[in-house]
């Protein structure tokens, strides 16, 4: 007998769709599935103020095809220079459903993030006082700490410093890799949640390092062990509405990532969800997928879940996707699970 799933259309919390070719061309494989997104900041130059905002919006709804229905959720890039009252503005216009916190220097395009957080202080307190998320890239940056503690790291010294000092600022741990990250969100007191994208469910560093390098499976921040897979996976199945969906899916053209030294980013936006029905039937816990993909994640930011649903069918041949996607701006690999999935997205 066919098993299918209903359920309500998936939003994505955390998506780069960049701009120009690569926009065009990345776009539809998330419109296709999804009918929300939180878009993020990091282009170049960063979008950093509401009429930055703006323009991003117009362009990225330019970029979706006739036909389908697709909402983007527009985010501002904080800068040292971010003004408080720039932030309100475009919050009150209904431009923007989040702030995006880079620490400079810690990822993709991050150069013009956050060195010194007194002096976004400021702008935290306005966000904290208007009720404005603020989503977080949870590395420190320190060049003597290792690359796979930087989240470890981030947690003590910089993240529950900062919920200290601002304990009403609603706050949202972006692509958490660790098992202390998912222990701290669990157990903090106060506004915090945290999204969990599908590689880091599917891979460990084992799939990026052993029996050859992987460079497309190369991502900030990096996979963990297996033991931070495993905990990933409890959070994502628990029900725990804290934990949801942010695919962080990240084009890179193939020529940047298949490089010397490659870029960071994973591209899952095209099987995403075939990938998460797999996790959770292997978790005994696909009747939990609802909520982490569909309903959790509007719920923290005050939305109502959509209205329309999508329907997944599992059938004895594999899913056909294309190995890369063809962008205006190069070729893009999608992301490769290693092994075949069952889960159609049928309507
Ligand atoms: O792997 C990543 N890619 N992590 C990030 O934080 C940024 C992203 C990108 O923009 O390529
Ligand atoms: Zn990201």
């Amino acid at each position: 007998m066919t098993q299918t799933l209903t359920i309500r259309r998936p939003d994505d919390w955390h998506l780069h769709l960049r701009d120009g070719a690569m926009l065009e061309g990345v776009l539809p494989e998330t419109a296709r599935h999804f009918g929300r997104a939180i878009i993020m900041p990091n282009l170049v130059p960063p979008v950093v103020t509401a009429d930055d905002a703006r323009a991003y919006r117009d362009r990225t709804l330019a970029a979706v095809p006739a036909g389908m229905a697709f909402e983007p959720l527009m985010t501002l890039y904080l800068t040292e220079t971010t003004d408080p009252g720039n932030v309100a503005a475009a919050h009150a216009a209904g431009l923007i459903t989040a702030v995006k916190l880079y620490p400079a220097g810690a990822t993709t395009n991050s150069a013009s993030g956050v060195r010194d957080i007194d002096r976004v202080m400021p702008v935290l307190e306005t966000m904290a006082e208007i009720g404005l998320p603020l989503c977080i890239h949870g590395e420190v940056t320190d060049p003597a700490v290792d690359i796979f503690d930087r989240e470890e790291v981030f947690l003590d010294t910089v993240l529950d410093p900062l919920r200290t000092r601002i304990p009403e600022l609603k706050v949202t741990l972006e692509h958490v890799t660790t098992a202390q990250g998912v222990d701290y969100v669990t157990a903090a007191e106060g506004d915090i949640a945290a999204t969990i994208t599908t590689h880091h469910l599917m891979i460990n560093r084992n799939h990026i390092l052993a029996g050859g390098i992987r460079p497309h499976y190369y991502c900030l921040p990096v996979a963990k062990r297996a033991t931070h897979q495993q905990a990933l996976r409890k959070a994502a199945v628990s029900g725990n509405p804290r934990f949801f969906l942010g695919t962080d899916s990240a084009p890179h053209a193939d020529p940047t990532k298949e490089s010397a030294c490659g870029c960071a980013g994973v591209f899952s936006a095209t099987n995403t969800l075939s990938c998460l029905a797999h996790v959770f039937e292997e978790e005994g816990a696909l009747d939990r997928l609802e909520g982490f993909t569909s309903r959790f994640g509007p719920a923290r930011y005050g939305l109502a879940p959509a209205d329309t649903t999508i329907t997944l069918e599992k059938r004895d041949d594999p899913v056909a996707y294309p190995a890369k996607i063809d962008t205006g701006a190069g070729p893009v690999t999608v992301f490769d699970p290693g092994h075949p999935l069952f889960w159609h997205v049928t309507a």
